[in-house]
Order: C-alpha cells, then sequence, then structure tokens
C-alpha cells in the first residue's frame, strides 16, 4: 500500500477540525462558503440556528446560497425544491401535486453538517470531528464585548497561516506602519505545550503606530491546533483586550482569515471599532507579505529547506501540536506518519529538533 505523503495526512486531518463558515453577523441573507474544496451553504432559520449545509442542489445543480430562506429550511433558486434545515432532506417539490409529495425520491438530500456558533462565528467540521470545538478558559471567563473583524482572503495554508499570527519576529518588519519602530532581536521565548496546545507570555514594548496606542502591553498568547489562536493583551490600568484569528482552509493552500476583536468590561483603551480597524491593518499587512511565502504551506514533506532559529520556538511547537493532531485523525498509523519533520535550528539555539511531545 502506498504512503501517504505527509502533506496527503495533514490534507486528510483538516476535515476532522472545527473551522469557521461564515460571520454570524452576516447571515441575513445565505451565505456561500467552501471547506476544503467542498461548497456550502451558511443560513440562520427564522428561529435563529445557523445552518451548514451542501450547496449543491441534488436536483440539476443549483446554488442554494442564492435560495430563500423558510420556515423549515431553504429552497432551491431554480425550480423551488425545499430542503430541511434539521436534516436536509427534501421537503417539497413545487412541480408534483400535493398529493403527490410522498413521491420525493429519498435520494434528495443535501449534507447536513454540525454547527457550532462561537466567537461571532459559524464552525462547522466534515467529518467526525477529532477535536471538541474551541473553548479556551479565559475567553469563557472574561466579559468581553466581541465583534468579527473583516474576513481576509489569504493564499495560504492553516498552518502557514496560525504561524505568522504568532510569530513575534515579524513585527520590526512587517509591521513597521501599524505598531511602528520595534526591536528586532527577540528574546528566548517561553514558550510552554501541552499537548494541542502552546502558551507563551511576552512583553510588548508599544512602538508609534496606531496599533500600539494603548501602549505597553503582556501578551498573552494561546493556540490549539490545529486552528485556534488567540492573544490577551493586558494593557494594565486600561484593562484587558482581545484578539482570535481563525484561518479557515478554502483549499489546502488557501484560507480565510477570520478573527474576532474583543475588549473586557471596563476596558478604558481604544474603542472596540478601532481595535477591529488596526487589527484589519495588521492582517493586510501580514497578507502582503506571507502571501507570497514559498511554498504556501508549511513543507511538511521537507520539500523545501528551511532553518530555525530560537525566535521560531512557538512556530515548531505549533508544529509538533499540529502533528498530534494529525495522529489522532489516523485510524492505522503508518510508517512515516506521526513524526513531525525535523528542523535544523542555526548556532545559539539549545534545541537540536522538534520539541518532543
Ligand atoms: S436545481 Fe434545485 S430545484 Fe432544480
Ligand atoms: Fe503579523
Amino acid at each position: 500500500m502506498e504512503i501517504p505523503s505527509r502533506q496527503q495526512q495533514a490534507q486528510q486531518a483538516l476535515r476532522h477540525a472545527w473551522f469557521p463558515v461564515a460571520r454570524s453577523v452576516d447571515l441575513d441573507i445565505p451565505q456561500p462558503a467552501t471547506l476544503l474544496g467542498e461548497n456550502l451553504v451558511v443560513y440562520r432559520t427564522p428561529e435563529g440556528r445557523a445552518v451548514v449545509q451542501s450547496r449543491r442542489c441534488p436536483h440539476r445543480g443549483g446554488d442554494l446560497s442564492q435560495g430563500r430562506v423558510m420556515q423549515d429550511g431553504i429552497t432551491c433558486p431554480y425550480h423551488g425544491w425545499r430542503f430541511r434545515a434539521a436534516d436536509g432532506a427534501c421537503a417539497v417539490v413545487p412541480s408534483l401535486p400535493n398529493d403527490q409529495q410522498h413521491k420525493i425520491p429519498e435520494r434528495a438530500v443535501v449534507r447536513t453538517y454540525p454547527v457550532v456558533e462561537r466567537f461571532e462565528h459559524v464552525w462547522t467540521v466534515l467529518e467526525e470531528p477529532a477535536h471538541s470545538m474551541y473553548d479556551p478558559a479565559d475567553f469563557r471567563d472574561m466579559d468581553l464585548e466581541t465583534a468579527a473583524a473583516a474576513a481576509i482572503p489569504a493564499p495560504i495554508g492553516v498552518a502557514a497561516a496560525m504561524e505568522n499570527f504568532r510569530d513575534v519576529a515579524h513585527f520590526a518588519f512587517v509591521h513597521t506602519v501599524s505598531m511602528g519602530q520595534l526591536p528586532e532581536v527577540i528574546e528566548p521565548l517561553k514558550v510552554r505545550r501541552e499537548g494541542l496546545n502552546i502558551n507563551m507570555d511576552r512583553f510588548f514594548k508599544a512602538g508609534e503606530g496606531d496599533w500600539s496606542v494603548n501602549g505597553d502591553c503582556t501578551m498573552q498568547y494561546r493556540c490549539t491546533a490545529p486552528g485556534f489562536a488567540s492573544v490577551i493583551f493586558d494593557h494594565g490600568i486600561l484593562g484587558n483586550r482581545v484578539l482570535a484569528i481563525f484561518p479557515s482552509p478554502h483549499t489546502y493552500d488557501s484560507v480565510t482569515l477570520f478573527c474576532v476583536v474583543g475588549v473586557e468590561r471596563g476596558w478604558s483603551g481604544t474603542p472596540l471599532a478601532d481595535c477591529i480597524e488596526f487589527e484589519e491593518m495588521v492582517t493586510h499587512e501580514d497578507v502582503g507579505v506571507v502571501g507570497r511565502i514559498d511554498p504556501p504551506e508549511v513543507p511538511w514533506d521537507n520539500e523545501v529547506t528551511e532553518v530555525s532559529v530560537p525566535a521560531d520556538a512557538y512556530t515548531l511547537n505549533y508544529r509538533a501540536a499540529f502533528w498530534q493532531f494529525v495522529r489522532r485523525t489516523q485510524e492505522v498509523s503508518t510508517t512515516n506518519a506521526g513524526a513531525a519533520p525535523k528542523q535544523k535550528i542555526v548556532s545559539g539555539s539549545t534545541m537540536s529538533q522538534m520539541p518532543p511531545e
């Protein structure tokens, strides 16, 4: 039997992970979404429940995101077939007389996916989930006012996007406008990993840019592989603000960067709307550079050479966590499955390879 490449394993594993497919605020009308190549429709029923289903009508391929939401489901824009929100079964075929509705073919059904609505977004998972939906304790314990930032597309994979978000050595080069002049030297990072979770606390000395307007802070990085990364910014007497980013794979190597921004009750820094604007600015700066990396996703099969330094400690821990997640999704391990690719570290580091798991 042919052994799948690490990229193939990663691609398959992502089908078992929760990802956002729409912003809650956009569900006044049905929204098209694509997750790992699967075309989906996301809508909200009149009772307020978010629904994720296959977008293609099984009759003649109508696009259900052009359809109309009814009491019990969604109608196709082409011939009006109505599919139930609860299970995707076709409940009405208008071309059939009323006394013939029981003859609707059983195969007239659209696939219905699990849904969790959290962090101002609608989340789903394509296959049996290999982890519970993200629910970080920090977020649970905080009294937050939150809102979704703009959804921004980026031509990179999920892991590359996650690495970029938590990478601190690029601030001084990519974010000179939003954050201002920042130190280039990165102190030894205190990274802690427990299973799929990686934490790091770091002091941030504010620069002169708009993003830095709330001043110095401690940044508490929290990440869970494969797809949830957050920062709590502790600004002392101003209070706390938060940011979480969740790249959602349109395909294996292109994502939509969904993002929620929040401020804790009592926050006295810049208003939430400004915080959102600053974060969108930062993301656009990132996409301008990270959108051109080669290859567009982490080279899991060592198909290109990468060299790491101590400032990459969080990235390497994320990679180890990502592979722990991949292994979870695999029923049978193969000889090349599971081990994270080795990384060489240049001199000055005490790390010699991927951190132990
Ligand atoms: S294509 Fe959807 S009802 Fe005909
Ligand atoms: Fe960045």
